[in-house]
């Protein structure tokens, strides 16, 4: 029962949607441990598209459990409308293939008003949040205001909490922040609502970890987000409000860190990045175009067109260590097909001096330069490869670098958003 955690080594969007997704063939518990409906998780199967904001990216697989874990910030209304979607789509949503943890900390309307309307407040200084209400939420259960989803199964303690709430959030939405205060009883009556619909899957999920304990299974930690907009390790202030590195798996879904027995990395090929802040390898130039269109890079939460520039590994080299690695997924490899001359960022230059890690001063990060190393593009395409002997030289030389700069192994090779469209090197489970 190797467990294994799935992490974003970048700012988001690495393809860890399709990499759970793949991986959870040979899972029988996926658990998401942070982060909330900022997250989009595209997955790619027979040919057709699902986004995931909340629900495990292993939901398409039948027979498999799915579980939000208490480290995630649950919107009710984002989540019955996945399960709605889903259900549409022929993917019966049922408590025996998902379980909200009783302890996830759930999104409320004035979550996201404050969320927009200080991101309107700072003007050009914004963070560039999804505004899907992530920060305040986390400041609520950090704060120990939050409402939480064992609370909608406690209409009176429910109300109580929001009416203490709405006390605080209505005077500084008005008085501070210029928008509209919120109305207790249409808050109540629409949450008690949605509350009907979501009872039964609120639960304790050491109850699934005692079964697929028992069963001796796998389970694989969904995380979202990616190292460098960590909270504590990111960009900041240009971060997201929770920890999406590793260790949070033990606390995001509530198991001990001997649990957790292959950290697996996604490292997107070249680099992206929605919202603002520093990116020393961003190409604002014909190849970032391309990049941008030939990779689809728009925002799956929020339509934004994603920045691109080239693979920094500096950052992919940081969150090795601070994840502790086991291995490195490369996705959307194809996208590079085609160009003359690849780059990949082996060390950054600041004031003269080249370092290797990036420095906490957002200062600094803005002032560091990227070295480069040039390595040879391919033409051919790439993406009916399953196997190294059928990728390009070159492609094998972009490989070989990534794995030599960053000390770790490569286990995965996805050549294209399809399931099917992977080279599986090592499967993480070991199966
Ligand atoms: P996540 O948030 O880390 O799950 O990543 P997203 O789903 O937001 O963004 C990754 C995008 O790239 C999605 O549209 C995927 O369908 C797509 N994708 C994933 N792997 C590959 C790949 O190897 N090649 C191509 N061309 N697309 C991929
Ligand atoms: P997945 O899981 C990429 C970014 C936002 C913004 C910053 C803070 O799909 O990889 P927030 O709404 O979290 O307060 O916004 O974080 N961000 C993401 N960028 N992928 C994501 O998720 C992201 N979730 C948040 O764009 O810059
Ligand atoms: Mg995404």
């Amino acid at each position: 029962m190797p467990n294994t955690v799935v992490v974003g080594t970048q700012w988001g969007d690495e393809g860890k949607g399709k990499v759970v997704d793949l991986l959870t063939a040979n899972a029988q518990l996926v658990v998401r441990f942070q982060g909330g409906a900022n997250a989009g998780h595209t997955l790619v199967v027979g040919g057709k598209q699902f986004i995931c904001h909340l629900i495990p990216s292993g939901i398409l697989h039948s027979g498999k459990k799915c579980a939000i874990g208490n480290g995630v910030v649950v919107d009710p209304e984002v989540l019955l409308k996945e399960m709605d979607a889903l259900g549409k789509a022929g993917i019966g949503i049922d408590p025996d293939r998902l379980t909200l943890s009783e302890k996830a900390h759930v999104i409320m309307p004035y979550h996201k008003a404050i969320d927009q309307a200080r991101e309107a407040l700072k003007g050009k200084d914004m963070i560039g949040t999804t505004g899907r209400g992530i920060g305040p939420c986390y400041e609520d259960k950090v704060g120990r205001m939050g409402i939480r989803a064992v609370d909608l199964t406690e209409p009176a303690i429910f109300r109580r909490k929001v009416e203490v709430n709405l006390k605080e959030k209505n005077h500084y939405l008005v008085n501070y922040l210029g928008a509209k205060p919120f109305d207790l009883e249409t808050i109540v009556a629409e949450y008690l609502r949605m509350a009907e619909r979501l009872k039964p899957y609120i639960d304790d999920l050491s109850n699934d970890f005692e079964r697929i304990r028992r069963d001796k299974g796998n389970i694989l930690f969904e995380g979202a987000q990616g190292t460098h907009l960590d909270v504590d390790h990111g960009t900041y202030p240009y971060v997201t409000s929770s920890n999406p590195v590793s260790g949070t798996a033990c606390s995001g879904a509530g198991v001990g860190p001997h649990e957790l027995h292959h950290i697996l990395g996604i490292v997107k090929a070249y680099t992206t990045r929605v919202g603002a802040g520093p990116f020393v390898t961003e190409l604002n130039d014909a190849t970032g175009e391309y990049i941008q269109q030939k990779g689809r890079e728009f925002g799956a939460t929020t339509g934004r067109k994603r920045r691109c520039g080239w693979l920094d590994l500096v950052a992919v080299g940081d969150a090795a260590r601070l994840n502790g690695l086991d291995s490195l997924a490369i996705t959307k490899l194809d996208v590079l097909t085609g160009l003359d001359t690849l780059r990949i960022c082996v060390g950054y230059e600041l004031d003269g001096q080249v370092i290797n890690r990036r420095p906490a001063s957002l200062d600094k990060f803005g002032r560091c330069l990227p070295v480069y190393r040039n390595l040879p593009g391919w033409k051919e395409d790439i993406s009916g490869a399953r196997d190294l002997g059928k990728l390009p030289v070159q492609t094998r030389t972009y490989l070989d670098a990534i794995e030599e700069v960053t000390g770790v192994p490569l286990s995965i090779v996805s050549v294209g958003a399809g399931r099917e469209e992977t080279i599986v090197l090592k499967d993480p489970f070991g199966c």
